[in-house]
C-alpha cells in the first residue's frame, strides 16, 4: 500500500473524490495518510478530519518561499505520492526536484490548453468562455519545474455548452472529468502502471 499526501487551498472536491474512491476501492493500492493545507480556513481540513485522516497547516503568509518550502516538505515527511488536490502556492525548481516523479496535479483543462502562470480556479473556464471552444476539460499530469509542463497522465474531454458561465462550467468539468480522472490516476501510479 502506498502512502500519500494530499495537498490542498481550498474545497476539498477532489479530496473527498479520492477519499470517496478509497471507499468504494477506485483507489485500493494506495492509502491518504495526511492532508496538508497552506490556508487554516481550507474546508478540505474538515473533510480529512471527518475521514480520520491526519492534517496540518503550513500558513504560506509571513514566511518567505524558501522557509515556506522547508516547512512544508516537514510535513509532507516521506510519502509515496504527493497529490496536489486545488493547492494554489506554485512551488519552486529546487522542491519539485526532491520528489522526481511523486507529484501530480489536477488542472482543469486540456494541457497544454489554458493552463500555466495565471489559469487557475474561476480564470481557466473564463479564458475558455472567451476563446470560444466547444471542448474543455480536465488533466491529471507529473508536476515538474515547468507550471502545469510536467508528463500527462489522464485527459478527459468535457463539452462546453451554449449559455455557460465559468461557474456552471467548473462544476460540469468537476462532476465529469476531475472527480473521476485524479483518483484513477493516483490508483495507476501506486499500481505501478505510469
Ligand atoms: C479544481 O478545479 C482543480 O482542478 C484545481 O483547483 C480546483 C480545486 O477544487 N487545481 P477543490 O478544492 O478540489 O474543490
Amino acid at each position: 500500500m502506498r502512502r500519500i499526501v494530499v495537498l490542498c487551498s481550498g474545497q476539498g472536491t477532489n479530496l473527498q473524490a479520492l477519499i470517496d474512491a478509497e471507499h468504494s476501492k477506485v483507489l485500493s493500492s494506495g492509502k491518504i495518510v495526511k492532508v496538508v493545507s497552506d490556508r487554516p480556513d481550507a474546508y478540505a481540513l474538515v473533510r480529512a478530519s471527518c475521514a480520520g485522516i491526519e492534517t496540518e497547516i503550513v500558513s504560506r503568509k509571513g514566511h518567505r518561499r524558501e522557509t515556506f518550502e522547508r516547512l512544508l516538505a516537514g510535513a509532507i515527511g516521506k510519502p509515496e505520492l504527493i497529490i496536489l488536490a486545488g493547492f494554489l502556492p506554485i512551488l519552486s525548481p529546487s522542491f519539485v526536484k526532491l520528489y522526481p516523479q511523486m507529484i501530480i496535479n489536477i488542472h482543469p483543462s486540456l494541457i497544454p490548453s489554458f493552463c500555466g502562470k495565471g489559469y487557475y480556479g474561476l480564470n481557466v473556464h473564463k479564458a475558455v468562455l472567451a476563446a470560444g471552444v466547444k471542448v474543455t476539460g480536465a488533466t491529471v499530469h507529473f508536476v515538474n519545474e515547468v507550471p502545469d509542463g510536467g508528463k500527462i497522465i489522464l485527459q478527459k474531454a468535457v463539452e462546453v455548452k451554449e449559455g455557460d458561465t465559468p461557474e456552471i462550467l467548473q462544476k460540469r468539468v468537476m462532476e465529469q472529468a476531475e472527480w473521476e480522472l485524479l483518483p484513477r490516476a493516483a490508483e495507476l501510479i501506486c499500481r505501478g502502471m505510469k
